[in-house]
């Protein structure tokens, strides 16, 4: 500041001077308030530059988190593959009706809040338990974290592999099967539904083999020997490195009204 002060001060009708000091009341720096002059026009300079810059600072670190985030709402919205009705699954709105649920939702809960690289979940049981809607919340709650996910129905991952891809998709499926390899946490729902053919299974393995040292949470209705053939002996048994079963016995949610 001196010395442009010093260097402008050379050239015609500029006058500039300290009016008053007083200390930041944010941060007790120093300030100086300058009054400026230039070719008749009057400018006071009263800001602090240590304030100034942390404001910067704060808008800077914003404006990175804002972009991180947006970026991790991009990839959950753009290649998860979602039943309607689950969209609203959370873990507030999941009502355990016994013992057996309760404990899932808590092992589902402590996975995410202590969540590691490496670690897999495998929810097993039979139609309408829950199995999902847990899936689902975790990977809702693990993006407010930090940790990008993505959702994916295994039947509908299928399908929509198998169809002439491009299409209706503004991604390609290399970029499906990148952005599976490359998420924090990947949800595969309704693995073992069909019995696969040769081609499925070894898309699976594509999908499966790529997310060797990453976390991969499991839904499937399957027990373990049945699962093990619908997969393939290799998916399978990658499938269970590191992999916690959670076994949820018990009634079907979705017949909850029914009174036969
Ligand atoms: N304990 C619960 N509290 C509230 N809603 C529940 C509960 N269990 C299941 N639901 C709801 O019931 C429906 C079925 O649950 P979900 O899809 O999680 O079942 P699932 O175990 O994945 O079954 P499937 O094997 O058929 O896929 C969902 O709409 C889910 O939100
Ligand atoms: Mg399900
Ligand atoms: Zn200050």
């Amino acid at each position: 500041m001196k010395h442009l002060t010093k260097k402008i001060n050379n050239m015609t009708n500029f006058s500039s001077y300290v009016i008053k000091e007083y200390n930041c009341p944010k941060c007790h720096e120093l300030i100086k308030v300058v009054r400026l002059e230039i070719n008749g026009k009057v400018r006071i300079a009263n800001r602090c530059k240590v304030c100034d810059d942390r404001e910067l600072e704060k808008e800077a670190l914003q404006a990175y988190k804002n972009h991180q985030i947006s970026k991790r709402e991009r990839l959950f919205n753009d290649f998860s593959l979602i039943s309607q009705g689950l969209k609203k699954a959370t873990f507030e709105n999941y009502y355990p009706l016994t013992k057996n649920f309760a404990e899932a939702k808590k092992i589902a809960k402590d996975y995410l809040n202590n969540f590691k690289e490496n670690k897999g979940l495998m929810f097993v049981g039979d139609c309408g338990v829950g199995k999902s809607h847990l899936s689902y919340s975790i990977c809702q709650e693990a993006r407010e974290k930090g940790i990008s996910s993505i959702f994916i129905s295994v039947p509908e991952l299928l399908t929509q592999l198998k169809s002439t891809f491009n299409k209706n998709k503004n991604y390609a499926e290399e970029d499906l099967l990148s952005a599976l390899k490359n998420v924090d946490l990947l949800v595969l729902d309704d693995i073992g539904a069909d019995y696969p053919t040769e081609w499925a299974i070894t898309k699976l393995f594509e999908v499966i083999n790529s997310r060797v040292g990453k976390s991969t949470i499991y839904t499937t209705n399957s027990n373990a020997k049945e699962l093990a053939s619908r997969v393939g002996k290799r998916n399978f048994s990658r499938m269970m490195e590191n992999t916690q079963i959670i076994k949820m016995q018990g009634n079907d949610y979705r017949l909850k009204n029914l009174k036969i």
